[in-house]
C-alpha cells in the first residue's frame, strides 16, 4: 500500500470566507490551489487542520468517528490562530458529504479513509506580521490509509527529550502545521542517531506527547497519562481510549509524572506504553532511549493491554461493537 496520506480522492469539499461571508460549500478538484504567493498561510502559518476517519462496516456502511469532537477542535484551533469562525454545521456537512461522495472508495478494515479537513488564511497581505488573514479557505480532503507506523504491529522507539519542547507551550492544544513543523528537525535527528521512530517531548522532565500522537503508560491496570492543559493535543483518540480502558475494569489516572517515574515504571514486567492518536491509532512503544541508554518498556514486546485497547476502539469504529458512546455519524 501507498505511504499513509499520499494518496487522495480527485474531489474535496471547500468552502471560501471572502472577509465577510463563507461560500456555499462545493466539490471541486483537489489536486491543485490557486494561492497568491503572498498569502498569509505562507508568510505568518496561519493554518490549521484535523484528522479523523470513516470506517467501512460488514454491512457496506460507512461511519466517520468523533466528526463533533474533531469539529469542534478545528473551531477552537481557528480561533487560537486567529483564523476566521465557520459555523461547525458546515464543517460536519462538508466532512459528511466528501464521505458521501467517495463512499465506494473507503478501504474495507484494517484500512480506513482518513480525512482531512484544512483551514488556511488566504489574504496577500505581508505586512499583518500580527494581524490576522481577513479572508480564508476551509476544505476537507480524503486520503485512503492504512497503518501510520510502518513497524505496524511491532513495537516502537522513543527517544526521550527533556531540553527541547515540542512546540510554544500555550499553543501545544492547537492542531496547527508550525507545531508539527517544529518537532521535525528533533524527531530527524532522534531517528538518525538513534534509530527512533519518534521522539518523546518531556519539557523539564514533564512526560507530555511525542511529534505525531499522545502517549499513555499502561502499568499493570492502570493508565497513566498527562491531563489537559494547553501544552498538548488534546487527543481525541486518547479520550475514547480512556472511555474504554475504564469499560475494560482498568484504572485511569490523568495526572503529571515524571521521566524518572516513567523508566522506573518500565522496568515492570507488565509495563506498556502506547502512542494514541487517529494516524497512530494505539501503537505499542518498546524501547525508551535516555541520554544514550535504552529502556525496555515491560517485555519490549507490544503488550496485552494495549492490544485489548486498541482492538476495543476498532470494534466500535468497524460497528463490531455496540456505538454504546453515540460516536459514529
Ligand atoms: C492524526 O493522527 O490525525 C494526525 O494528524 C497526526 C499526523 C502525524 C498524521
Amino acid at each position: 500500500m501507498a505511504a499513509f496520506g499520499t494518496v487522495f480522492m480527485p474531489k474535496m469539499s471547500c468552502s471560501e470566507f471572502n472577509g465577510s461571508e463563507w461560500s456555499q460549500p462545493s466539490l471541486v478538484a483537489s489536486d491543485q490551489l490557486t494561492l497568491h504567493p503572498a498569502a498569509h498561510v505562507l508568510h505568518y502559518s496561519s493554518t490549521c487542520f484535523e484528522g479523523l476517519k470513516a470506517f467501512r462496516h460488514d454491512d457496506g456502511r460507512v461511519k466517520i468517528f468523533r466528526m463533533d469532537r474533531n469539529v469542534a477542535r478545528m473551531a477552537q484551533s481557528s480561533r487560537l490562530l486567529s483564523l476566521p469562525a465557520f459555523d461547525e454545521a458546515m464543517l460536519s456537512d462538508m466532512i459528511v458529504e466528501t464521505v458521501r461522495a467517495f463512499a465506494d472508495e473507503v478501504p474495507e478494515a484494517p484500512g480506513a479513509m482518513y480525512i482531512r479537513p484544512t483551514h488556511i488564511g488566504t489574504e496577500p497581505a505581508v505586512g499583518k506580521a500580527a494581524a490576522p488573514s481577513a479572508t480564508s479557505l476551509l476544505y476537507v480532503l480524503l486520503s485512503p490509509v492504512g497503518d501510520y507506523f510502518a513497524s505496524g504491529a511491532s513495537a516502537l522507539r522513543l527517544l526521550i527529550e527533556e531540553e527541547g519542547m515540542r512546540c510554544a507551550p500555550h499553543m501545544g492544544m492547537v492542531k496547527s502545521g508550525g507545531n508539527y513543523a517544529s518537532a521535525m528537525q528533533p524527531t530527524l535527528e532522534a531517528k538518525a542517531h538513534y534509530q527512533a521512530d519518534q521522539v518523546l517531548f518531556c519539557p523539564n522532565g514533564d512526560v507530555q506527547e511525542t511529534g505525531a500522537a499522545n502517549f499513555l503508560l499502561i502499568d499493570g491496570n492502570e493508565v497513566i497519562t498527562k491531563p489537559l492543559n494547553s501544552s498538548f493535543l488534546h487527543g481525541v483518540t486518547r479520550d475514547s481510549l480512556l472511555t474504554l480502558a475504564k469499560d475494560l475494569g482498568m484504572t485511569v489516572t490523568e495526572r503529571d509524572f515524571t521521566v524518572t517515574e516513567l523508566l522506573e515504571r518500565a522496568a515492570h514486567d507488565d509495563c506498556e506504553a502506547a502512542l494514541s492518536g487517529t494516524a497512530a491509532v494505539l501503537a505499542p512503544v518498546g524501547t525508551l532511549i535516555h541520554q544514550g541508554q535504552e529502556h525496555r518498556v515491560g517485555s519490549g514486546e507490544p503488550g496485552p493491554k494495549a492490544q485489548a485497547l486498541r482492538k476495543a476502539l476498532n470494534d466500535i469504529q468497524w460497528g463490531h461493537a455496540e456505538d454504546r458512546y453515540g460516536w459514529l455519524t
